[in-house]
């Protein structure tokens, strides 16, 4: 999920990283003993889980990493180097051969999207029932389009305050894109260093959404590691992203060229929106009346759009406009579990409110809890997406990082887009790949599954893959299961698409 930002002063801000920069980097070199403090708490093998019934038929693993983060953030937050935060996570193994099969981290974006996200609603190995809920436990049922078919997958909850993580010391840390880079790779290597039987397993970082910001600064800093033999263990290929935010202002302004090539808007508004606002559709010169006039129309052509998926049928998602007002007292007891933030109150009956409010029964329950080891008394409510934690959106543009990460050889990405995404539309995702004047090895050509059109797909001499998923939005496999899978197996497996 993206959380939309109302304001985001971009001048501002890369004044304020300026001077901080500096300071970063000076802190850095010094932190390393201090952010690699481990406080091991012991992690659980999970036979049963509430509502799936029987034994479940795949390894399940939770537990805790500590990690100290913080070294990037101005001083004024918190920043006394005792952060304590623990990350729960979980771990499936993958059910062909563990011992050989690749080991991905994935990450589910928000921020502060729970990592059970990715784990029931898009890639692994049980999905949640949402036909079959009655009121009760919700139920789980298997995923036969499952990735831990063919690879082991960590899903932590990161950074601090999703899901299950914490914080033992302080209650009130202001994390941010730095921050949270820096926490997740912390986990990465920790985990590795925990789990040294996975330790050569090719290893790939990945993830969803606003992990688009966050998976490129880790595996830069793994990268950094690997080449200064810090931690030369490392086993790192590459990394996968889905519908990845890039750079969130630049997609919010790819949504208009989008919504003309979805049929969104007429061939007048789109041409008049293209001189009027000379490309700038948001962030515009407000004294540009015509910009400002034909925004409106765009505003109206698009109010009943679900953000997600744009033919879903429910006005659904995280839009960005308002959306309709819902009187909370008339929503049943059990919307309890929902988030309330009001900005980002999803609709009854759409898939976002499905997911919020089944998984956050099940993850509220007591025997969900125990069965999963979470410790007693760390979070009060678990919330499937806590937007109302603050956070620092202090990395704006991911798309350097993959610059730099294009110019290294031997690593592999493949980024794909659901292409019924409005949040983060495939063209603005074509568009800085292009951007990065990668050569062509295999060009634009469709893929298909089972004699079946299936997306298109491009290869880059850097190593990037790229494919839409035809039908898909934001989170592809929860849309198109089998084509996804097919997608990550052949990629993962080094085929072609
Ligand atoms: C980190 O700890 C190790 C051993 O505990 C010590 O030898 C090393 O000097 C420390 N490094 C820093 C940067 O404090
Ligand atoms: C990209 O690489 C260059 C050269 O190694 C480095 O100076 C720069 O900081 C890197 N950029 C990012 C965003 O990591
Ligand atoms: C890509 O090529 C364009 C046009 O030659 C150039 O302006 C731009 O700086 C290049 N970008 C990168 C990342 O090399």
């Amino acid at each position: 999920m993206v959380r939309l930002l109302n304001h985001f002063d971009i001048i501002l801000l890369s004044v304020f990283l300026l001077l901080l920069i500096s300071w970063v980097q000076s802190k850095f070199e010094t932190s390393s003993n201090a952010t690699f403090r481990t406080g091991p708490s012991s992690p659980s093998t999970v036979k049963y889980l509430p509502g799936f019934s029987g034994p479940l038929p795949f390894h399940l693993e939770t537990g805790y990493i500590s990690v100290n983060g913080g070294d990037e953030d101005p001083p004024s937050n918190n920043n006394d180097g005792n952060r304590d935060m623990e990350l729960f996570y979980y771990f499936v193994k993958s059910e062909r051969k563990p011992e050989e099969d690749p080991l991905v981290f994935w990450f589910t974006g928000g921020p502060h999207c729970s990592s059970l996200s990715g784990l029931f609603f898009e890639i692994g190995p049980v999905n949640m029932d949402q036909d079959g809920f009655d009121g009760g436990l919700p139920k789980l049922v298997l995923n036969k389009d499952s990735w831990t078919k063919v690879a082991n997958i960590i899903f932590p909850d990161a950074p601090v305050y999703t899901g299950f993580s914490y914080s033992k010391s302080s209650p009130n840390l202001y994390v941010g894109d730095k921050e949270s880079a820096r926490s997740i790779y912390e986990f990465v290597i920790k985990w590795l260093i925990r789990h040294p039987e996975f330790k050569s397993n090719p290893l790939y970082i990945g993830g969803d959404s606003y992990s688009g910001i966050i998976v490129p600064v880790v595996v830069q800093y793994l990268i950094n590691d690997i080449e200064t033999q810090k931690y030369p263990f490392l086993h790192l290929k590459g990394y996968l992203l889905g519908n990845p935010v890039a750079n969130m202002q630049f997609e919010k302004n790819a949504r208009v060229p989008y919504a003309y090539s979805m049929g969104l808007l007429s061939y007048e508004l789109y041409e008049s929106m293209k001189e009027n606002c000379k490309g700038k559709y948001i962030n515009f010169d407000l004294d540009n009346v015509n910009c400002l006039k034909d925004r409106q129309k765009y505003q109206e052509c698009i109010s009943n759009i679900c953000v997600a998926h744009i033919t879903e049928d429910k006005y659904c998602g995280y839009a960005e406009s308002k959306p309709p007002v819902i009187n909370r007292r008339s929503l049943s007891a059990v919307t309890e579990v929902l988030s309330s933030s009001e900005s980002a109150l999803p609709i009854p009956g759409c898939r976002d409110y499905n997911h919020d409010l089944l998984s956050g029964i099940w993850a509220n329950d007591v025997r969900v809890q125990e069965a999963l080891h979470v410790k007693k008394e760390t979070v009060k409510k678990w919330i499937r997406c806590n937007f109302n934690v603050p956070y620092k959106y202090d990395i704006p543009s991911s798309v350097e990082y993959h610059q730099n990460l294009s110019t290294k050889l031997g690593y592999r990405a493949l980024i794909y887009s659901g292409d019924h995404d409005f949040m983060v539309p495939h063209v603005s995702t074509e568009a800085w790949i292009r951007s990065l004047n990668l050569s062509i090895i295999q060009d634009w050509r469709p893929w298909l599954l089972d004699d079946q059109f299936a997306g298109y797909t491009r290869t880059h001499s850097s190593g990037l893959t790229y494919a839409t998923v035809k039908g898909a939005g934001h989170t592809a496999p929860e849309y198109r299961p089998k084509e996804c899978y097919a997608m990550f197996e052949r990629w993962i497996s080094h085929a072609p698409l």
